[in-house]
């Protein structure tokens, strides 16, 4: 589809299905050359990268573990700032070469400030793959070791993104249609 308009809002297709199934099947296979002979531990961030992590995943042929989880934030006390704290990371991360799949990343904010606990944990090696960056936008450091696309800053939506709860289940990226 060329158009689709989730909620109010029409959207226009920017990245469709061949172009990112090309593009995720670059992405695993230099995870498979980088990590050779080893095995790693990946960390999905749920909601925005199910569908991401799914394909990606059937292009590795390292040894592979996958952990869904889902990163909730709020509000540290005093003057701490926002902490950030992983819901379903039952594993202990301790020597394990940790690989994050992100669908997005804006302005960093959410790896930020999880990323310190995972070091915390202290894995043998912890690095970032994100399908898309809107490198403009990113204010808070954090290192991507694989990008998939840089986005310019403009509302995306479909292959698990969404807008205020929908548009998740196309296959194709959309981006929102100027106004
Ligand atoms: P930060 O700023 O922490 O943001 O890097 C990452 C999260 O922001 C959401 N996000 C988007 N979601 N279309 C979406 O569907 C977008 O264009 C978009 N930009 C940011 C997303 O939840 C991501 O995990
Ligand atoms: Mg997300």
């Amino acid at each position: 589809m060329a158009a689709i308009t989730v909620h109010d809002k029409a959207f226009s297709i920017y990245l469709p299905e061949a172009t990112l199934q090309k593009r995720i099947r670059e992405l695993a296979d230099a995870v498979n050359t980088d990590y050779a002979g080893q095995k790693v531990y990946f960390l999905a961030i749920l909601n925005g990268s199910f569908m991401f992590a799914a394909d990606f995943f059937k292009y590795l042929t390292i040894e592979s573990e996958i952990c869904f989880i889902k990163l909730v934030s709020y509000k540290g006390l005093k003057s701490t700032g926002d902490v950030t704290t992983a819901i379903g990371l039952e594993e202990d991360l301790h020597d394990k070469n940790v690989v994050i799949l992100e669908d997005i990343i804006d302005t960093g904010k959410t790896l930020h400030f999880f990323l310190p606990q995972l070091q915390h944990q202290q894995p043998r090696s912890l690095k970032i793959v994100a399908l898309l960056h809107k490198a403009e936008m990113t204010k808070f450091d954090v290192s991507i070791d694989y990008t998939g696309f840089v986005i310019p800053n403009k509302f995306v939506v479909g292959y698990g993104l969404d807008y205020d709860g929908l548009g998740r289940n196309y296959r194709d990226i959309y981006q929102l249609a100027a106004d």
